[in-house]
Formats: structure tokens, C-alpha cells, sequence
């Protein structure tokens, strides 16, 4: 019996719980005779390639990968089928639209019935021009970011939350030592979620997040107080995408070929700089960076990764293509992708984590 082919991938950032999802669409599509599940290496780049990087993938093959951190299909943020990087004779790089040829290849040889995306934004975006090109496709949300609009979370912010939390733990008690600020630097692009909920989580003095540009002398003001208050340490969370008041973000261009996005990150030694100027303070500036996607995704997202897998194979089997599937509490559900792209999901002043946060002193910079 000839079997229908899904092909399933992961893009963009790695974040924990990629393998879960993976594990889940490969196990709930076991039970369908007439199906057979496919892995694309590096997203659509390995069917773009010559020869395709392609695996079949049976239930054998993710055994016990839900608990890995990363991704066993590999993952890429580079380029993609609608800007493929092409050298040029004098070596410089333009892209090339190769979707027309990806659609070709995914209907011969490859037999592709259906796809399903595992990605952030750009991937969403990418999956949405695949559809109205005529794409099978379903779409799965994830990042560590928790940036998606149309879904209350995505997978994998819990666990960088964990991390960021834990990592809040560990300085207090060195802080506390040696009477020191320390400032911790999260992850999160423009959105404040890891930032915000790893100050609450871990209970820093002040958490300054990208959609509220920070006052330099407010936070000097309540870093003041936090050292003298008989306490003698403080704590700053800083998201990377944090400015200050008429500032603008710290980043910088990447020179990898096919990387589009602007490389976030230092905002914690601006602001300790910023603070050095207006007070005599004695710190330390700490980067989180990548460990922040790395690891062991928590239960939390363990599950959500399984629930979106499972999810994703439904609505393929109901052919409802053009989906992203979502969570909003307490269901498992879908959304057009389209709509999915539409807007980011930032921290907005009236939610209940930023009123929490300020009924807990945390001081947000404004
Ligand atoms: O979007 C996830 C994320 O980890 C951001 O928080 C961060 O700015 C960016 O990706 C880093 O990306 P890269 O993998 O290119 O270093």
C-alpha cells in the first residue's frame, strides 16, 4: 500500500520541547495505517538541498526524545525557501525565491501529503505564503520568547523562565555576600515575558522590560534604597530588548550569511555603565544568553509540546490545513495562521503580571 507522506520540521530558534512535538506527531500518526511520517533536516532547507536531507521517522526514532533539549531534525534561523542564499561571482550574497521549486520537490519525488511547522514567527510567516501558494501545512508555535500572538503561551517559555528564575536564585545569594548589585540579562527580544516572570519568580528589586523604556534615575534612585535599606544587595532583571527613556535597544548586525534579525544583547552592561555614572555602586553584569534555550524542557512544557504534536496530526487528518494550532486555557485549539501573524504578543501595563509585579515593589523603570 502506497502510504501518505507528512513531513514535519522544526525552525527558527531551538527552544525545549521541540523533540516532544516531534515525538508526539510521529506516535499519533503511528496508529493511522495509511500514513507514514517524514523529518525535513534544518526546516525546508533539507528538501532544498541536494540530495534532500530527509528521514523517515517511526516511533523507534523519538523514543525518550521528549525529555532532550535541541532538536533531532536540526533546526535553522538562516535564509528559508522564499530567501535562499545565493553566492555571487564576486562573492557577494543575494537570495533567491525558491518556493515554486520547494513545492515541486515536496510533490515529486518526495510525495508529500502534508507539513507541519514547528516554529516562531518567521516560521509562521513562511508556512502562511507556503498555504496560498497551495501548501498542506499546519503550523505549532514555539518559543522561548512567548511573542506569538493568538495563543496564551508558547512551548518552551516555561522552561527558559525555569532557567532565568533559577539563575535570579543562585545571585541573590552571591550578591547578598559580597554586598554587590548584580544585573542579570534575559533573553526575549521585544517582549518583557522571561524578564518579568523570572523577577517575580525569584523576587529581584527592579525588572526593566522592553515595553516600558526605563528613567536611569529612578532605577538609581530604588537601587539606592535596596543597598542601604540595612539589606545591603539588590537584584536587576533586564530583558535585552529593554531601553532606556529616549534610547534605543543595544544590537547589532549580524554578518552570517541569510540572518536577518538584528542580534539583541549588552543592555545590562549600558545600564550598569548608565548607574556608574549617577552612583558609587559596587556590580556585577551577568548574561543568561543560550542556556536560556538549552536543557531539559519542565513537565510544563513537556506536555503543551505533546498536546500541540497530537493536535497538529488531528487537524491533518481533518484537512484542515492553513492552521496554527494554539492554547487558550483550557483547550488545545486552532487559529488561522494568518491571523497568528498578524501581531506580536507583548506585556501589556494593565496585566495582571505587571500589577502583580508592582504590588510586589518590583520596580519596572518608570
Ligand atoms: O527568539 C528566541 C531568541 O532566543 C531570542 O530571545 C534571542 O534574541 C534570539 O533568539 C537569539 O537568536 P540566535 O539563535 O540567532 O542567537
Amino acid at each position: 500500500m502506497i502510504k501518505k507522506r507528512l513531513l514535519v520540521m522544526t525552525g527558527g530558534g531551538d527552544c525545549p520541547g521541540l523533540n516532544a512535538v516531534i515525538r508526539a506527531v510521529v506516535k499519533r500518526m503511528e496508529s493511522e495505517k495509511d500514513w507514514e511520517v517524514l523529518g525535513s533536516i534544518e526546516a525546508f532547507n533539507g528538501i532544498l538541498r541536494d540530495p534532500p536531507q530527509v528521514v523517515r521517522l517511526t516511533s523507534r526514532d523519538v523514543s525518550g526524545i521528549h525529555i532532550r533539549g535541541g532538536t533531532i531534525l536540526k533546526t535553522t534561523n538562516k535564509g528559508g525557501p522564499f530567501a535562499w542564499p545565493v553566492q555571487q561571482d564576486d562573492g557577494s550574497w543575494t537570495t533567491e525565491d525558491r518556493s515554486d521549486e520547494l513545492l515541486e520537490r515536496l510533490a515529486d519525488p518526495l510525495h508529500v501529503e502534508a507539513v507541519v511547522s514547528i516554529g516562531g514567527e518567521g516560521s509562521m510567516d513562511i508556512a502562511q505564503r507556503l498555504y496560498e501558494k497551495g501548501l498542506n501545512i499546519i503550523g505549532i508555535p514555539k518559543t522561548i520568547d512567548n511573542d506569538l500572538s493568538s495563543t496564551d503561551v508558547t512551548f518552551g517559555f516555561q522552561s527558559a523562565v525555569e532557567v532565568a528564575t533559577d539563575a535570579v536564585d543562585k545571585l541573590v545569594t552571591t550578591a547578598a555576600s559580597h554586598s554587590r548589585l548584580m544585573i542579570l540579562e534575559v533573553m526575549g527580544r521585544n517582549a518583557g515575558w522571561i524578564g518579568l516572570s523570572a523577577a517575580l519568580a525569584g523576587g529581584a528589586d527592579v525588572c526593566l522590560i522592553p515595553e516600558i523604556p526605563y528613567d536611569i534615575d529612578k532605577v538609581v534612585e530604588k537601587v539606592r534604597t535596596r543597598m542601604n535599606d540595612g539589606r545591603g544587595f539588590a537584584i536587576i532583571v533586564i530583558s535585552e530588548g529593554a531601553k532606556p527613556l529616549g534610547g534605543s535597544t543595544v544590537s547589532r548586525k549580524s554578518d552570517e550569511v541569510g540572518y536577518q534579525n538584528d542580534i539583541l544583547g549588552g543592555v545590562g552592561h549600558l545600564l550598569l555603565s548608565e548607574l556608574k555614572e549617577r552612583m558609587d555602586v559596587t556590580a556585577r553584569v551577568m548574561i543568561l544568553g543560550h542556556l536560556q534555550r538549552g536543557g531539559t524542557p519542565t513537565a510544563y512544557d513537556r506536555i503543551l509540546a505533546t498536546e500541540y504534536g497530537v493536535k497538529a496530526v488531528e487537524l491533518v487528518l481533518e484537512g484542515d490545513y492553513g492552521k496554527m494550532v494554539s492554547y487558550r486555557k483550557p483547550n488545545v485549539v486552532s487559529v488561522p495562521i494568518a491571523d497568528a501573524i498578524n501581531q506580536y504578543n507583548y506585556v501589556t501595563l494593565d496585566s495582571d503580571l505587571v500589577k502583580t509585579a508592582r504590588g510586589v515593589n518590583i520596580f519596572l523603570g518608570d
